[in-house]
């Protein structure tokens, strides 16, 4: 950590925290700490001003931002440098989007061309009739096309998408049952085309569509993935292989081949505008400096709340049914990106790193876990977000009801109440934000989840962490490997396990 970062959070950590009540005294507080962006599908409407960043936070933090090369760091991902140090690789996700370096812009634009007559061509009926489409991937390469397809194909897709990411029979089963093997396509999503997840599943799938009489299975297999070879050696056509490059990360990669079922299942047209949508905020955030810059100001609430208050949590809830996967996608995108102990120099980070995202699906979860969040010991900073323009053509009630809960959560939240008796009295000064977008379609769908991408690395930046690889997870793997390979012992309690569920 230089001097200049140690003493921008050391003013950060010496500034009054005042309480919300008292923060709103200011009349201009509305105003400094909300903004709205019109965007291609729509204005989004952001305020934080439930939050207790004020005038000297956002300034603390514009330093702590200097201090810490935000905009050389920014400037780094979008010309294609090797950001991401310690796998030597550069971070492209944007260059999807149509913004970054010329070169990979260019390469992107070929390789969606070819997506594109892939999508269309199976749409004109290239493929035979395709009326399912089983999406088989992990991590990055799942739960992207799941919130996508959930969000924005619900009334009329024009190809049923099951997303199966689990090993466990159960769920690619699930989708075999809700299937017909005759029209159903596979598409193996994996960036490596080696995850185990992913290659089990796929060769079940292939075999259940040849048990079940499709005499060229592998003629009904997609293949999206950075290492193309890969997936021809294991048997799909090179027509049917859509590659995306090795810049993009699993994690940031929906904008990729990866997408191919939202396309499939949206149309091209869609797709482009969510494409649109992403890079609409692409070039929010490559242009506005500050605290104007609105993902860097979430990232400084986010901070404000883990560095300088302590939280460990930050909850999620989407007051829109399409949104309910939001939640699920942003904690592998939070989690995975800057759940990291040292630095990008390989230090220890010596701060808490990322906090642990969690949430849900208003109204839901205020009959489920709002209690604790009301009067519970913890603090804990939550994001809203909603739609305007309801998704359903039921009564108007629903919406209207829908929308008044989510902005009374809020509200009570920051008020509080005093009774009495303390069981029913309410604290009061808990924080959120809320994310209120006129409507949900292709490109508000990408700019909010282009915003989060965004936010997660100026967090990443300005704890000083490398966003972008996760040795984190291959222990557990390469041991659940050593484990069928045999041979190995273990701890007494992972042994009597073992044996017990006589996988030993
Ligand atoms: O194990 C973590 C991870 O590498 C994620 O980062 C990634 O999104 C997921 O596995 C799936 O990887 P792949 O796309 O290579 O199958």
């Amino acid at each position: 950590m230089t001097e200049a970062v140690t003493a921008a959070w050391a003013a950060l950590g010496a500034l009054d925290k005042p309480t919300l009540k008292a923060l709103f005294a200011d009349p201009a507080r509305l105003d400094l700490l909300s903004a709205r962006l019109d965007l291609p599908g729509g204005a989004v409407r952001f305020d934080w001003s439930k939050t207790h960043l004020d005038a000297a936070h956002l300034k603390g933090f514009e330093h702590l931002a200097e201090a810490s090369g935000f905009a050389d760091k920014r400037a780094a991902m979008f010309a294609g440098e090797a950001i991401n140090v310690t796998e030597q690789r550069a971070v492209e996700h944007t260059a999807l989007r149509g913004v970054g370096r010329e070169t990979s812009v260019e390469e992107a634009f070929a390789l969606h061309l070819r997506m594109k007559s892939l999508v269309e061509a199976i749409h004109d009926g290239a493929l035979g009739e395709v009326r399912h489409l089983i999406h088989i991937g992990i991590g990055g390469s799942a739960l992207g096309p799941a919130l996508a397809v959930d969000a924005l194909a619900r009334d009329e897709a024009k190809v049923d998408v099951h997303v199966v990411a689990n090993i466990d029979g159960c769920a690619l089963e699930a989708a075999m049952r809700a299937c017909d093997p005759a029209t159903t396509l596979i598409a193996v999503a994996s960036k490596t085309f080696t995850t185990t997840e992913t290659m089990t599943n796929a060769a079940s799938a292939l075999a259940w569509l040849q048990e079940n009489g499709v005499d060229d299975a592998y003629g009904r297999v997609v293949a999206l993935t950075a290492y193309p070879e890969k997936a021809v050696e294991w048997g799909v056509d090179e027509t049917r292989v859509l590659p995306f490059p090795e810049s993009v990360g699993g994690r940031y990669s929906l904008w990729s081949s990866i997408g191919f079922p939202v396309a499939l299942a949206l149309g091209w047209e869609d797709f482009a505008e969510f494409l649109d949508g992403a890079a609409a905020m692409d070039r929010h955030f490559l242009d506005t400096d500050g605290a104007a810059n609105l993902p860097l100001r979430a990232a400084f609430a986010d901070l404000y709340y883990t560095q300088l208050r302590g939280t460990q949590t930050r909850a999620v809830f989407a007051y829109d049914e399409r949104l309910r996967l939001f939640p699920d996608y942003l904690q592998q995108l939070e989690m995975e990106s800057n759940g990291k102990a040292v630095t990008v120099d390989g230090q220890p980070l010596g701060r808490p790193s990322a906090p642990i995202t969690w949430g849900g699906v208003g109204t839901d979860a205020q009959h489920a876990v709002f209690q604790l969040l009301h009067q519970g010991t913890h603090l804990v900073p939550v994001d809203f977000l909603a739609t305007i323009i309801p998704g359903d053509s039921l009564d108007p009630a629903h919406h209207r009801n829908l929308l008044a809960n989510c902005l009374a959560q809020g509200a009570a939240l920051m008020a509080g109440r005093s009774a009495g008796d303390g069981a029913r009295s309410y604290p009061g000064d808990r924080p959120s934000a809320t994310i209120l977008c006129e409507d949900l379609n292709p490109a508000t769908l990408g700019a909010l989840i282009a915003f989060h991408e965004h936010r997660t690395f100026a967090a990443g930046v300005l704890l000083g962490i490398n966003s972008f690889d996760q040795f984190g997870v291959e222990l557990g793997k390469e041991i659940a490997k050593s484990i069928l390979a045999g041979g190995v012992s273990f701890d007494p309690s992972t042994e009597a396990l073992l044996a017990e569920a006589g996988i030993k």
